[in-house]
């Protein structure tokens, strides 16, 4: 190939890559009509609901980033309880009176398709992640003692560990791990590109400079010991030669001597939870994760079997699982935690909140005595304006109110929350209710 067409061919393959999205994006027109549509109309809102964030804090009126975001039936829901009057601003029900239902689906269409809020350095954080000389200053700059009393307040050790090491085998160790990788991975989460329920919420406060001191400070910690596996073991080989016949490259190639990680991306795996180890792989497989940029964790865990891949989950995994003395919290060992399945469920809560009597408010407020309390009330708990809002008007948690609360909060309370898990299996909402009766 001569240079010309090496350029021309470079350039085809680059624009069927930018083009790629739209064509498999499937536009629905109708949609697409709304939205466009609602756009127009929303011309005026802008008046009163300020594009600029920081104009709109002291009017009272939440800027366009606040209403931008929703999922479409809350914020059709919302329009509608100023149309009934059950929300009663004079400004927004004269707004909604002069809409009809067609212009309040368009409306709902295109504000769910704005991005949410945020300020300005979460702005920046929806760009898909890129290493770029700010981001790579920004991260060597982490400071530990910083991210220690963030991840204190946030509550990421009620997940991962006081010091980066958990005692729940899906809760991925964080001890010793890269600081670039870790940061990398808070910044997917926080932008998208990695799902999972449990890290939505903690990372929506995180800046760049925040998410740089956490990884720091779990950084600063020791990596665990890899179980001892067999000498010449199928796993030892495929982590060390891996296998020419289907154009595998051992692991630690990229991974590092013993699999303790490589500068920048790539993670350490020694040491590391066998389960989770397993799922995070699985989930590459299947497409669930897909946040590595060139897609070498993609190519490498489908060309691997299932066995295969539980046997470089068994090889790389914590030495001391699973039949390790779990510690139990002293939360856990309370006298009153008999209830076994409530108490396995509230493990999907215990991140979050306390239920200790005068314990810290973590990520969320603290729930001891809950029953019979109006909502949003807990002492020196910061809640979302709308839980606030429900509980001057009255809302008390009853199990009822609790049951369709935890269901889904959003649409509970007819409005944002910074609550945004839901706990779907109808048992699991009964066993965490009779689990938490017993802190009241
Ligand atoms: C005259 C000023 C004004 C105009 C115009 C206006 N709004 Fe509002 N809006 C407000 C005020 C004030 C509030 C706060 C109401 C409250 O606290 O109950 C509000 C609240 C809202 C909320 C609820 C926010 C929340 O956190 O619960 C939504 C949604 C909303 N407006 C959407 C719109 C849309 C869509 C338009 C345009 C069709 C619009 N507004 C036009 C003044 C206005
Ligand atoms: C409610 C429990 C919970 C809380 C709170 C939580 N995490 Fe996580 N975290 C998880 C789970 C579960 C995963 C694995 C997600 C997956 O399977 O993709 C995870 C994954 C991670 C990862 C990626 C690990 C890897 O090896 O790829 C990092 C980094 C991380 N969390 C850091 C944090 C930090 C920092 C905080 C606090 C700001 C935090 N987490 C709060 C449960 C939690
Ligand atoms: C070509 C380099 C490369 C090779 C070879 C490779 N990996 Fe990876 N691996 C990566 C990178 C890069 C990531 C992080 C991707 C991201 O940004 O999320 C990763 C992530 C992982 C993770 C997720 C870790 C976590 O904490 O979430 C596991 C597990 C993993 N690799 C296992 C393996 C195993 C097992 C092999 C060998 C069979 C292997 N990898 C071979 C580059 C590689
Ligand atoms: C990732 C963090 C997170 C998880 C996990 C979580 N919550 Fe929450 N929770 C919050 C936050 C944040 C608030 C405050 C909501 C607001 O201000 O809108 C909250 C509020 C609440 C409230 C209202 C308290 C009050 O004073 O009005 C209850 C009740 C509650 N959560 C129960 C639960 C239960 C039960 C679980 C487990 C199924 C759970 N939460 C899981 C973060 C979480």
């Amino acid at each position: 190939m001569n240079r010309k067409t090496q350029t021309l061919s470079a350039i085809s393959a680059l624009s069927c890559l930018l083009l790629l999205p739209l064509w498999i994006t499937p536009v629905r027109a109708a949609d697409e009509q709304a939205r466009e549509y609602g756009e127009y109309l929303a011309g005026e809102c802008t008046g009163c609901h300020s594009t600029n964030a920081k104009a709109a804090a002291n009017t009272g009126i939440p800027p366009m980033a606040d209403i931008s975001g929703w999922d479409r039936e809350t914020f059709f829901v919302t329009m509608r309880a100023f149309q009934t009057k059950e929300r009663d601003n004079p400004a927004m029900v004269n707004v909604a009176a002069a809409l009809d239902e067609e212009q309040l689906k368009a409306l709902s269409v295109y504000f769910s398709s704005l991005k949410p809020a945020g300020d300005a350095a979460e702005t920046v954080l929806l760009e898909p992640f890129k290493w770029s000389p700010e981001i790579i200053k920004t991260a060597k700059s982490g400071d530990p003692a910083r991210g220690r009393a963030l991840a204190e307040e946030i509550g990421c050790s009620g997940c991962h560990g006081e010091k980066g090491r958990s005692e729940d085998p899906a809760m991925p160790n964080l001890a010793g791990q890269g600081a670039a990788y870790m940061l990398k991975q808070l910044y997917d989460f926080k932008q998208g590109a990695r799902q999972s329920d449990f890290m939505a919420d903690p990372v929506t406060t995180l800046t760049v400079a925040k998410m740089a001191d956490l990884a720091a400070w779990y950084a600063s910690h020791d990596l665990g010991a890899a179980r001892s596996s067999a000498k010449g073991s199928a796993a030892e080989i495929m982590a060390l030669k891996g296998d020419k016949a289907r154009l595998m490259i051992g692991c630690n190639i990229c991974h590092g001597v013993e699999g303790v990680g490589r500068a920048v991306e790539v993670p350490a795996l020694r040491g590391q939870k066998r389960d989770y180890l397993l799922s995070t792989m699985l989930a590459f497989k299947t497409g669930k994760r897909r946040n590595d940029h060139y897609g070498r964790m993609k190519f490498i865990t489908q060309t691997l079997s299932k066995q295969e891949l539980e046997q470089m989950a068994d090889y790389y995994g914590e030495a001391n699982e699973p039949g390790a003395p779990v510690k139990v919290s002293a939360q856990m060992t309370s006298a009153r935690a008999a209830n076994t399945a409530g108490k396995k469920a509230w493990g999907k809560c215990k991140g979050c909140h306390t239920i200790k009597k005068g314990g810290r408010n973590k990520s969320g407020p603290n729930l001891f005595g809950i029953f019979g309390k109006p909502a949003g009330k807990v002492a020196k708990y910061r809640y979302s304006k709308q839980l606030a809002r429900k509980g001057g008007q009255g809302l008390v948690w009853s199990e009822a109110n609790l049951d369709a609360w935890l269901e889904n909060p959003k649409k509970f309370i007819g409005g944002r929350t910074k609550m945004s898990r839901k706990t779907k299996s109808a048992k699991d909402r009964a066993a965490i209710i009779s689990y938490l009766k017993e802190f009241n």
